[in-house]
């Protein structure tokens, strides 16, 4: 006679499968995120964690810096903030962790700093992709170890950054920048691109180099 699996104890087993899923997707999040394709045998997951956080630093202390210089004087003033603060932090940040750590754009204002290089752009194409595929500008993120030859390798990172409602005043449709503040971008960066974005779209990315 067959024996039906008691109901009780099927049960337990789908609660206990689903845990197992939950606690994978919980705490595996570079299996989650990362791109297979990039992520060769070998690599450290400790390394990639580590500079995931030194591209959330970067991004949180120049927010901050940038919220409250918008609030206490104004998106003009603002911009100057940018200007200083933007390669300040990324500097000390990259001396701090042995990295260099900077930011690009699909579009670029600091045609000195914001150009992505071959592999960022590569990076870009890639989030542009997955994002068309319905994923979240937040979760994405992209990192190979690279042979710089000598015997030398790096690991390259790079982490999505999306248009958010508080960069349209500076990165919006340029018909919606206010008349001065357009003025003061144009003077501080003659040969800016970096306008039109839209809310939800891919602004750039932050990118950090680490010598391994
Ligand atoms: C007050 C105006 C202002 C606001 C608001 C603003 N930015 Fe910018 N953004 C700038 C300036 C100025 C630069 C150039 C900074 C530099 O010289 O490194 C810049 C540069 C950048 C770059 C580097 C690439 C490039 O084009 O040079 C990224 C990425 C970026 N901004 C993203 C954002 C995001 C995302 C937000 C919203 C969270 C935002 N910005 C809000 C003024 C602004």
């Amino acid at each position: 006679m067959l024996q039906r699996p008691n109901p009780s104890t099927s049960r337990l087993s789908t609660l206990f499968t689903l845990c197992l899923l939950c606690f994978y997707s919980a705490f595996c999040p570079l299996a989650a995120q990362a791109d297979e394709s990039a992520t060769p045998a070998g690599i450290d997951s400790d390394l990639v964690l580590s500079t995931r956080g030194i591209a959330g630093q970067l991004l949180n202390q120049l927010g901050q810096k940038l919220k409250a210089a918008m609030s206490a004087d104004g998106p003009i003033a603002a911009v100057s903030v940018c200007k200083e603060a933007a390669p300040a932090i990324a500097k000390s940040l990259s001396a701090e962790h042995g990295v260099l750590i900077t930011r690009v754009g699909t579009r670029v204002r600091n045609s000195n700093m914001g150009v992505p290089n071959a592999w960022q752009k590569e990076a870009l194409a890639k989030f542009e992709a997955r994002m068309a595929q319905g994923e979240k500008p937040a979760d994405l993120e992209y990192w190979q170890v690279v042979d710089t030859g000598n015997g030398k390798r790096e690991l390259h990172y790079a982490k999505a950054i999306a248009a958010q409602p508080q960069c349209l005043a500076c990165h919006g449709q340029p018909q919606d920048i206010a008349a001065p503040l357009a003025e003061k971008i144009k003077l501080e960066y003659p040969n800016d691109e970096a306008v039109g974005y839209i809310v939800g779209k891919l602004r750039g990315a932050v990118v950090v180099t680490k010598p391994l």
